[in-house]
């Protein structure tokens, strides 16, 4: 027998523990070592029952996810999968306890229920997360959960996917009986006590299935639920659907149609998208020359200068994540303001039921506010989010050059400024880094650090480690302009005002990327964010600005017109004292001036042309950000995009969206666009490249690993 699971004795109880960490996942051996295991028990007549327990820090956390894409790239055969297995715990001549504590979650669960009876302990967790993969429960999971639990219960935690603690589970009945102490212990007296008892198998346990009045509103539910808080995605339905099953089919024709459903979503892009990400927020982390050993400052305490909408959100995530930080404004009034709208922000959490009065009073007592330096030589890590300016970044930075700690990291919050020229003003260009945060800052997700050509490795690993710290996911991106997610970010936007220039509808444009998945269309967004924030950019950079290149000219003339978006009570959209939007006349005659002074005759636009032209700039700027090096891998900029924009997660990010349509595709659409609209469409040629050679920006990435290995 493999290492995998082990075999032992106490007395007239086997002891089968699972022996692979770090989760115990389901990796090829362990099921069939399992399996082996039963069989020695049933073969020895001393024993009565047995126990099924997790060695190291789990019982067993799921499937062996790489295992999937070997299945669907064809490398291997699903087989009857878990279900050899589920028999021999089910039909087992001595009965089985599985005896759970940290995980049982995916297939460690369907295991679990395979078994005669559970016990756990109070930390324990059990849940059927396969949905967060595009998946669901493919080992009969929707078929027994609803049997223990009831079907409200199963829907819920299939299409879900949320993990659900030891007591709820007891609760609900997937659970038998807590266990206070050592668990093995308390799982092996209670193998005595059931053994010789008659066992009810899960499967023949139809009492809790309901009749069809009372599950079709339970379904109904679930389904207006799935339409909105999982908009867009194919594996909450098929959940539903096979709970459906449970109720309505015998338990092995109910299994059947599970599995037909199973291979479905495993075989769907969906599935496979969500997988990359799964993978992919593992692999940002890491990064070439800077091996998990680097040594890392120790952050314990922060401070942040400048109060308003990103420092004050800076603030609350170092004080959600328990760091003192020090809060430093130009003028009390400019603090005044700051601290209400962080309490203001506490308070609605609390209003919300997020968290008690006592956490926000905590966080609040981690919040220092202060009008001078005094204390900024204790800080760990100073972030500058001061107004955008490179004279006044510089000037903050020689400022904190004269106070900071030798070895504190100094950290700027800039969105479009060279961390490079930030750092000259600094005696030690090595400590400096590019923390790019993004609105709100306590709430997304997402961490751009910014590694300029000085940045020590060191720096850069405690960013690395401090974004997760901070509840973050921190991708290292290179300096330049707007970095990746915001450089990506200009050519969609800009393409969103040609297409309406060219004749398609503000609501057609956003309902496009809507339908596509986005959280937002493109023009909502610039309403939300600011259209003054672009057309002060433009401004300033305006002597960048090639003569015979086509400029986008909507917003320019909205902002002129004092139409800001949200906070003007109108942009593209005029907003009501609910900020819905509406559409407004104005707007539309401004379109039909605007394309007369410029001579455009618009003309139909379809919903395609819109969702390509959109989408492969993304693609287009990410394939040239990564040929330049700016982003380590394709997936990092995908890990950007779910993160930071709003892009579907069951897309895979744009680049892995670009993949699966067939990068070759992709060009010949860029291609045709270059021709029709000239040079802000030369494809980059990266993708030109790989596009020739049959390859993706996945099949790059490996290559790109395996280079640097
Ligand atoms: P903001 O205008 O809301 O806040 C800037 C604050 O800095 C003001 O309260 C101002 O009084 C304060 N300030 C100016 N000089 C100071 C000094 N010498 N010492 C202390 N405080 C000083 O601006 P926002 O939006 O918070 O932007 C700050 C930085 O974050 C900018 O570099 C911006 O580009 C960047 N950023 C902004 C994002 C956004 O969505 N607003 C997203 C990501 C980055």
């Amino acid at each position: 027998m493999s290492d995998l699971v082990l075999y032992s004795t106490s007395g007239d109880i086997a002891v089968i523990t699972i022996n692979n960490p770090p989760v115990n996942a389901l990796s090829p051996g362990v099921p069939e070592g399992i399996a082996e295991s039963l069989e020695k028990a049933a073969a020895d007549s001393a024993i009565k029952a047995v126990v099924l327990i997790g060695g190291g820090r789990s019982f067993i956390a799921g499937a062996d996810i790489k295992e999937f894409g070997k299945i669907t790239s064809g490398q291997k055969d699903r087989g009857p999968g878990l279900h050899p297995l589920l028999s021999a715990l089910e039909n087992s001549p001595r009965p089985v306890v599985a005896a759970i504590h940290g995980q049982a979650f995916g297939g460690g669960l369907e295991v679990a229920m395979a078994c005669a009876h559970r016990v756990a302990v109070a930390a324990a967790q059990v849940g059927q997360p396969e949905v967060k993969l595009g998946l669901i429960p493919g080992a009969g999971g929707t078929q027994r959960l609803p049997r223990l639990a009831g079907v409200a219960k199963a829907v819920e935690m299939c299409q879900f996917g949320e993990p659900v603690k030891a007591s709820g589970a007891q609760q609900a009945g997937v659970i038998d009986r807590i266990i206070e102490g050592d668990l093995l212990e308390g799982a092996i007296a209670f193998a005595r006590e059931i053994a010789g008892k008659p066992v009810r198998r899960v499967r023949d346990r139809n009492e809790k299935l309901g009749t069809a009045e009372e599950n079709e509103p339970i379904f109904e539910a679930a389904r207006d639920a799935a339409g909105k808080r999982q908009r867009g995605l194919m594996a909450p339905l098929a959940a539903i659907r096979a709970v459906e099953a449970a109720t309505r089919l015998p338990f092995e024709e109910g299994v059947q149609e599970e599995a037909r459903l199973f291979r479905e979503c495993l075989f769907s892009t969906q599935s496979k998208a969500l997988i990359h990400v799964f993978f992919g927020e593992r692999t940002v982390a890491k990064i070439p020359g800077v091996p998990k050993e680097t040594p890392i400052y120790t952050i314990r305490r922060a401070a942040v200068i400048g109060a308003g909408t990103m420092g004050g959100g800076i603030a609350m995530t170092y004080a959600n994540a328990g760091i003192p930080v020090l809060l430093k404004e130009a003028a009390q009034d400019a603090l005044d303001r700051g601290l209400n709208t962080i309490r203001r922000n506490y308070a609605n959490s609390v209003a919300k039921g997020r968290f008690s009065q006592q956490v926000m009073d905590q966080r609040m007592a981690l919040i220092t506010p202060t009008l001078t330096y005094d204390g900024f030589n204790q800080a760990d890590i100073i972030v500058e989010a001061v107004f955008e300016g490179m004279g006044l970044k510089k000037q903050v930075f020689a400022e904190i050059d004269d106070i900071a700690r030798p070895d504190a990291v100094l950290a700027s919050n800039t969105s479009t400024l060279s961390i490079d020229e930030i750092a000259s003003a600094s005696s030690r260009p090595h400590m400096v880094v590019g923390h790019h945060f993004f609105s709100p800052a306590n709430v997304m997700r997402l961490l751009e650090i910014v590694r300029g050509k000085a940045t020590s490795k060191e720096v850069i690993a405690t960013s690395m480690s401090l974004a997760r710290m901070l509840g973050k996911i921190g991708v290292l991106v290179g300096n330049c302009r707007g970095f990746v997610g915001n450089r990506m970010f200009g050519p969609y936007r800009r393409e969103a005002q040609f297409l309406v220039e060219e004749g398609a509808d503000i609501e057609a444009v956003d309902s496009a990327m809507f339908e596509f998945g986005m959280a937002m269309g493109p023009l909502q967004v610039g309403d939300l964010a600011g259209l003054d924030v672009g057309w002060r950019i433009r401004k300033e950079f305006s002597h960048l600005e090639v003569p015979g290149v086509r400029k986008p000219l909507l917003e320019d003339r909205l902002c002129e017109m004092g139409r800001y978006g949200q906070k003007t009570g109108a942009g593209w959209y005029k907003y009501d004292e609910n900020r819905r939007p509406s559409r407004d006349p104005v707007v539309i005659e401004l379109i039909g001036q605007v394309q007369r002074e410029a001579g455009i005759s618009p003309r139909s636009i379809s919903q395609q042309e819109i969702t390509d032209r959109l989408l492969y700039a993304l693609v287009n700027e990410g394939a040239r950000i990564l040929e330049e090096g700016m982003a380590l891998r394709s997936v990092d900029i995908d890990i950007i995009y779910l993160n930071g924009y709003g892009f579907p997660a069951y897309r895979g990010g744009p680049m892995f969206y670009a993949d699966t349509l067939g990068l070759a595709k992709v060009h010949e659409r860029i291609s045709g666009f270059h021709k029709q609209h000239g040079v802000l469409w030369t494809p980059a040629l990266l993708l030109e490249r790989l596009a020739g050679e049959g390859k993706s920006f996945s099949e790059h990435d490996r290559a790109a690993a395996v280079a640097t290995a």
